[in-house]
């Protein structure tokens, strides 16, 4: 089934709406946070505790900013927004908030309950450690993909200058995070989404890498023929499109119906990525060069017997995420590639 197929059909809130004509409430932040808490709870949202503070920080930094304005029809400048720090809000927990950041709050919540992701109302999310901008153009880098970056770190650590490959590089999540935390490495990012790589380029900026992470636009591994890069890659990451498009329908709404289908759909089975990628790597990979490909639980067993049937590496490995999922195939190249192309 094709991804742009897929049905989206919006809920509308369960709840009566919070007030927003003028004059209709009045409170403090501490009073907004917890009738905001409690219209995520009644709407379902997974952790209303945490994502009212944020929407209501945000809320409080966007009407500092753009007074009078609605981020909802702003998009535009939602990434630069910052929300405000937690302290600051705390210090002013029992002071009244102003109609207009009340009014903003609610407009966020409302988005928010229709199943709009936070990361993409607010514009940004922590990725090891790190602030990246996103919005509808790219995925939104998850807390599984830390395992990938964490395992190639540690293998690249003794390489002074490491040339390192991210496959489907979406919001630059993985490449911009490989060269803040080794100062050292050059890194090559593709992908086939033009708009991916412009907040792609956009996050290298931000992160003050952008002298050391290239942005090329195109299928899979085929931009770097024409950088005559063939065995000389010391990794290959990735983090490929891998969900089986029959599953597709039955992801929850918040990602099926807002997320990038090019980032998801892994084909029939999931694998016709990391298929690809498996037989292209072993023409870029130096000699003990380390191949890396983030799966889908219950995938790895496959892409390992994928990798071992190339026959270009020595060793081959899961990696578990912190639920003792495996999470990450690791294999290290035995040979310069001489594989299919
Ligand atoms: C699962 S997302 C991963 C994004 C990012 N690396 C991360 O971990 O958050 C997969 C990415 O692969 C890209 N992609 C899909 N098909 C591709 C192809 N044939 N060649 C290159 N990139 C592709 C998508 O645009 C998307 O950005």
């Amino acid at each position: 089934m094709k991804a742009s197929m897929v049905a989206c059909i919006q809920c509308d809130p369960r709840e009566e709406p919070l007030p927003t004509a003028r004059g209709q409430w009045q409170g403090t932040m501490r009073e907004a946070f917890l009738l905001g808490r409690e219209h995520l709870r009644a709407e379902g949202v997974d952790s209303p505790e945490v994502e009212a503070e944020v929407l209501l920080r945000y809320a409080i930094a966007w009407d500092r900013l753009f007074p009078g304005t609605s981020p909802l029809s702003s998009s535009h400048h939602r990434g630069v927004v910052e929300p405000i720090p937690r302290s600051s809000l705390y210090a002013r927990w029992e002071s009244s908030l102003s109609w207009q950041t009340w009014k903003t709050y609610v407009d966020l919540l409302e988005e928010r309950t229709q199943g709009r992701p936070l990361a993409y109302i607010i514009g940004r999310r922590e990725f090891m450690g790190l602030d990246f901008l996103v919005d509808e153009r790219v995925l939104i880098p998850r807390p599984e993909t830390e395992v990938l970056v964490e395992r190639l770190l540690r293998e690249l650590a003794p390489l002074p200058h490491p040339l390192v490959v991210d496959v489907g590089t979406g919001s630059g999540a993985i490449a911009i995070a490989l060269a803040v935390y080794h100062d050292g490495a050059r890194v090559v990012a593709t992908d086939l989404s033009g708009p991916a790589l412009e907040v792609a380029r956009e996050n290298a900026c931000k992160h003050g890498v952008s002298t050391r992470v290239a942005f090329l636009r195109g299928d899979l591994l085929d931009p770097l023929e024409a950088l005559g890069f063939q065995g000389q890659v010391d990794a290959i990451a990735t983090n490929p499109p891998y969900v089986p498009s029959g599953l597709i329908p039955h992801l929850p709404a918040s990602i099926r119906c807002y997320e990038p289908l090019p980032a998801l759909d892994g084909g029939e089975d999931g694998l016709e990525y990391i298929r690809r990628i498996v037989q292209q790597s072993p023409r870029f990979l130096r000699p003990g060069g380390l191949l890396a490909i983030e799966v889908m639980a219950g995938q790895a067993d496959a892409v390992q017997e994928l990798i071992e049937r190339t026959g270009f590496f020595q060793q081959v490995e899961s990696v578990m995420d912190l639920a003792g999922i495996p999470r990450v195939v690791v294999g290290w190249a035995t040979a310069p590639g001489s594989g299919s192309s």
